[in-house]
């Protein structure tokens, strides 16, 4: 079996428990003040954990609901990324499946259950969308751009901190979303419904899929100061690559003080 179709497999298993999960789910917890889990997150996990373990066994794995193995190749991995719309019920969730060699992306593939929607790349062979090729979008002015954040979850210390950029941004482009899984942001970015994007804070988990998916869509991912992306990076611009400057050079310019250095 190829990587890519562990990767989709697990991918398609999890996100069965994320559909069958959604509207009926039991418990949520709060692993810190914002930010919620369900068994859903747990039993998704466990089952990308499954399949990946028993076809790639001497793989490294790293989970956000605690799985956490060594191993030459790493497989980075969120069971459900969009916990927040999940709880309340509000459709944008997806599972993010990343595979590295280092920090140099293999694949990865990123599906919305609920849509049916599964993005993959395996780099140097393109991205898909459902089996499509997809591409970035060609918008160059600023005015025409939609562009997609999202808030960490210290929201409520660091509100008019997170709001600078927004601001910024507001003068310049024609508008701004904040959907709520950014696995799905990045790869929206990829098949051209986006034109950009920029968050704060994120984990591995949340971009190790969406970063060879938006490459390979011809995209452009780098950090605020422009250094390449790597999923260890926790501030990210990724763009459609003719807005990036515009966008990488606001968010540099307004990006939070306890967020530097
Ligand atoms: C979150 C989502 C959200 C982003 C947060 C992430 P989770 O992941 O991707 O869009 O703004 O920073 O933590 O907790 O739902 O897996
Ligand atoms: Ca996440
Ligand atoms: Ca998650």
């Amino acid at each position: 079996m190829r990587d890519i179709d562990i990767a989709t497999a697990a991918a398609r298993a999890a996100g069965e428990i994320v559909a069958a999960g959604f509207g009926t789910h039991r418990t949520t917890d709060y692993k810190a003040r914002n930010d919620p889990v369900t068994e859903v997150d747990r039993a998704a996990e466990a089952a990308i954990t499954r399949i990946i373990s028993e076809a790639r066994p001497d793989d490294g794995i790293v989970g956000e609901e605690g799985t956490s193995r060594a191993g030459e190749r790493t497989w980075l991995i969120d069971p459900l990324d969009g916990t927040v719309n999940f709880v309340h019920g509000l459709p944008q969730v997806s599972v993010s499946i990343g595979l590295y060699r280092g920090r140099d992306p293999l694949l990865g593939v990123v599906y919305d259950p609920l849509r049916d929607e599964l993005f993959a790349a395996v780099t140097g062979g393109g991205a898909t969308l459902n089996g499509k090729s997809i591409r970035v979008s060609t918008t160059t002015d600023p005015a025409r751009a939609l562009v997609v954040t999202g808030f960490p979850y210290d929201h409520h210390e660091h509100a008019a901190a997170y709001v600078a950029t927004i601001e910024a941004l507001l003068r310049k482009v024609n508008g701004i979303r904040r959907l709520g899984s950014a696995a799905l942001d990045i790869c929206y970015i990829a098949a051209g419904r986006i034109d950009a994007g920029w968050e704060y804070e994120l984990k591995p988990w949340d971009i190790a899929a969406g970063l060879p998916i938006l490459l390979e869509a011809g995209g452009r991912v780098t950090t605020p100061s422009g250094r390449v992306m790597t999923p260890y990076d926790r501030h990210i611009v990724s763009s459609n690559g003719a807005l990036h400057e515009m966008l990488r050079s606001v968010v540099e310019e307004t990006m939070p003080d306890h967020l530097r250095g």
